[in-house]
C-alpha cells in the first residue's frame, strides 16, 4: 500500500476528529520516524511531548517486554507485585507522600479536580456543591465534558453543552486577575499550566508561577500544576514549576511518564490532600496496572540517567537563536523554554503555517500547526546537538521556499 491508500483507509473507517499532516509513519527510533515509503523524518512533535525519551527507547521497551508475559493487569481489586514498587519510586522521585495512578492526561486532570473538591469539603469546610476552581483562558487540559467546561476554545466546546459548573476563568499570566478571583471564599484550587502548550507555547512572565503560588497559600487554596506537557524535562528542568522553585500542592503528569509506550498518567500530592479520597470513591480499571508501573519506572530512569532536562535546556537555546536568525518575513515571533518552542507565522501570499509544515515535511522534518498560525517545535529530548543542527538546516531550507 502507498501513502495515499493508507490515508484513504483511515479517512473511510475512522472518525474525522483529527486533521493529520499527510505522512504515514511505520517506524521510529530516537528522534527519527520513517514513513511507509521508507523516508526518514526528524520528529519535531514527539507525540505532543509524550516521546521525550525518543521513539522506542530500548530500556523502556525492554521493561515492557520483560513484564508483558508475567502480568499485565489485575485491576485494583487485588494488590500486584509492581504497583508498590512504582508508587515508592515515583513518590521519592518527585518528593510527594502519595501518588494516584491513572492512564490518560485528561483522566489525571479529572482526578486532580475531584481531589481538590474533596479537599475543599473535607478540609477547607466549603459548603457542599459550592467549591470553585480557578483556571486560565487558553488552557488545555484534555477533552472530557468537565475539562472542556473550563476551555475557552470554541472548537473544544461548540455543541457539547451543557457544561460542568464550578470554574472561574481568568486571563493567563495575570496576577491581579488571580488576586481578585481568590477573594471568593469558596475557591478551593487554582489549576494552571506552567507554559500553555496547546494554546501555542505561551510562556508566562518570570515570577508568575511563584507569585501565583504565594497568593494561593495566602488564601488557603491548592496550587495545582498540569505538567502533562511541560513536565519530565521538556522545558529544560524536571518540571516547569522548577524554573521558579514552586512545589505544587497537586502535581499532574502524563504523556512522557511512559515515554510514549502506553497511556500512563499520575497525580501526586501529600497525605493531607490525597487521603481525603477513600476506597471506592475514585478509580480506574487500568490505573496502576503492572505493565504501566514497570514502563513508567524505566521511562523516569531514562530522563534522569540521560540528563534529558539539561539537554533540553542547552539545545533549546540553540534552537531559538537559530530560528530568530532566519531571514524571512514569515516569522513573527519565536518563543519557548527548553525544547518546547513555537514559531508564530505571518501568512504570506496565501501561504500559512500549514504550508510551512508541508514544506518542512518534504525536507524531512515533521511538525504541526496549532491554532492556525503557530508551529510548535518539540523534538524528543534525546536529540543530539549534531542532529538538531541538521534539522535546523532543513527547517531553514523550507522557509527559503517561501521567499
Ligand atoms: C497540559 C495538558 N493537559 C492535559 C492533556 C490531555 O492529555 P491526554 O490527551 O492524554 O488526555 C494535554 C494533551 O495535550 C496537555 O497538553
Amino acid at each position: 500500500m502507498n501513502t495515499q491508500e493508507y490515508i484513504r483507509r483511515e479517512d473511510k473507517y475512522g472518525a474525522h476528529n483529527y486533521h493529520p499532516l499527510p505522512v504515514v509513519l511505520e517506524r521510529g527510533e530516537g528522534p527519527f520516524v520513517w514513513d511507509v515509503e521508507g523516508k526518514r523524518y526528524f520528529d519535531f512533535l514527539s507525540a505532543y511531548s509524550a516521546v521525550n525519551q525518543g521513539h522506542c527507547h530500548p530500556e523502556i521497551i525492554k521493561a515492557l517486554i520483560d513484564q508483558a508475559p508475567k502480568l499485565t493487569l489485575t485491576s485494583r481489586a487485588f494488590y500486584n507485585s509492581v504497583l508498590g514498587e512504582y508508587e515508592e519510586y515515583i513518590t521519592k522521585y518527585f518528593k510527594y507522600d502519595k501518588v494516584l495512578p491513572m492512564n490518560s492526561g485528561a483522566e489525571a486532570d479529572e482526578t486532580a479536580l475531584k481531589l481538590c473538591r474533596k479537599w475543599a469539603y473535607k478540609k477547607k469546610n466549603i459548603k457542599q456543591n459550592k467549591a470553585k476552581i480557578i483556571c486560565c483562558e487558553g488552557n488545555f487540559h484534555g477533552r472530557t465534558i468537565t475539562i472542556i467546561s473550563m476551555s475557552t476554545d470554541p472548537d473544544a466546546r461548540n455543541d457539547y453543552g451543557p457544561f460542568t459548573p464550578g470554574f472561574i476563568i481568568i486571563p493567563y499570566n495575570n496576577i491581579p486577575a488571580l488576586e481578585n478571583a481568590l477573594k471568593d471564599p469558596d475557591v478551593a484550587g487554582f489549576l494552571v499550566e506552567p507554559i500553555q502548550g496547546e494554546a501555542g507555547v505561551y510562556v508566562p512572565d518570570e515570577g508568575y508561577l511563584k507569585k501565583s503560588y504565594d497568593l494561593c497559600k495566602k488564601h488557603n487554596v491548592l496550587f495545582i500544576a498540569d505538567e502533562i506537557q511541560t513536565g519530565l524535562g521538556r522545558t529544560g528542568k524536571q518540571l516547569g514549576c522548577d524554573h521558579e522553585g514552586v512545589r505544587p500542592d497537586i502535581l499532574i503528569l502524563g504523556k512522557a511518564l511512559s515515554g510514549g509506550v502506553m497511556p500512563v498518567s499520575a497525580v501526586l500530592a501529600d497525605d493531607e490532600i490525597m487521603l481525603t479520597i477513600k476506597p471506592g470513591e475514585h478509580g480506574s480499571t487500568f490505573g496502576g496496572n503492572a505493565l504501566a508501573g514497570k514502563v513508567a519506572i524505566a521511562a523516569l530512569e531514562v530522563i534522569k540517567k540521560e540528563n534529558l532536562a539539561e539537554n533540553s535546556d542547552r539545545l533549546g537555546k540553540i534552537f531559538r537563536k537559530e530560528m530568530r536568525s532566519i531571514k524571512t518575513d514569515m516569522i513573527e515571533l519565536v518563543r519557548g523554554k527548553g525544547l518546547l518552542n513555537a514559531v508564530v507565522i505571518k501568512p504570506k501570499g496565501g501561504k500559512t503555517a500549514w504550508d510551512v509544515c508541508l514544506a518542512m515535511k518534504d525536507k524531512g522534518v515533521i511538525a504541526k500547526p496549532t491554532h492556525e498560525n503557530i508551529i510548535r517545535f518539540a523534538p524528543p529530548l534525546v536529540i543530539t546537538e549534531k542532529q538538531l543542527r541538521e534539522a535546523i538546516v532543513l527547517i531553514k531550507e523550507a522557509f527559503r521556499l517561501f521567499e
